[in-house]
């Protein structure tokens, strides 16, 4: 199986945890772009969805999906999202799509977060897959210099040659070399230098569960 049949294979997986009569949350990135479209299939039976990208907005209103804005709606029932790496305890590095600030929010905002994702993206320890982190753009360059005292090495993501801008205004930072060993710790740490809107560690926000999709089918992992 290619890794986008095992993409489409969780994607469909995760219809399963959608409730019906509930506004479902929806991430953003391949592996979601094949839940959205199994998604269209349910969706006389769901009022709609909360995006967290502009990517997967638009995709989910041009299959007659509605889309709230967070503050329209409560406490969400499930969140189903991609991840570039996820660890044994739901712990996850995201953002390879530049949405993690949203993705982040939305997350927070849901009371379980169910990851899809091929086999690919499982590691022991976080830190293989160049962690994403949103940063204002004035301070890029001293957060740059911040990681190189943890020994990383942050550069600028780069789009057509220019600064890749996110759909919040502001740039991304990939940082290679990190072993994140202690997830939790690290997240607090880096989310309060003065200029970080975001780390791509997903610790405080973790998955609950994790469908990944392997060739010998769909395999469930719990986290709670
Ligand atoms: C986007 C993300 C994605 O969930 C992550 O990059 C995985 O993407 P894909 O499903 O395309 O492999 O965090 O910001």
């Amino acid at each position: 199986m290619t890794q986008d049949e095992l993409k489409a294979m969780v994607g469909r997986a995760a219809l399963e945890h959608v409730e019906a009569g509930q506004v479902v949350g929806v991430g953003t990135g391949s592996t979601v772009n094949h839940f959205i479209d199994a998604l269209a299939g349910m969706k006389g039976r769901i009022p709609g969805a909360v995006s967290s990208s502009e990517a997967s907005t638009a995709r989910l209103k041009a299959l007659g999906i509605p889309v709230f804005d967070c503050n329209a709606v409560g406490e969400i029932a499930v969140y189903i999202d991609g991840a570039d790496e996820i660890d044994p305890r739901g712990h996850m590095i995201k953002g390879g799509g530049a949405a993690l600030t949203r993705e982040k929010i939305v997350a927070a905002q849901s009371r379980r977060f169910v990851c899809i994702a091929d086999d690919s993206k499982r590691v022991d320890v976080l830190g293989r897959f160049p962690l994403p982190v949103e940063v204002i753009p004035m301070a890029a360059q001293r957060i740059v210099r911040q990681f190189a005292a943890l020994g990383g090495k942050a550069e600028l993501r780069l789009s057509g040659g220019a600064p890749l801008v996110t759909d919040n205004g502001q740039h991304i930072l990939d940082v290679r070399g990190l072993r994140i060993g202690d997830p939790l710790a690290f997240e607090s740490t880096v989310n309060q230098w003065p200029g970080v809107v975001t780390v791509g560690v997903f610790a405080h926000q973790k998955a609950q569960v994790c469908l990944l999709g392997t060739a010998q089918g769909v395999q469930t992992l719990r986290f709670d």
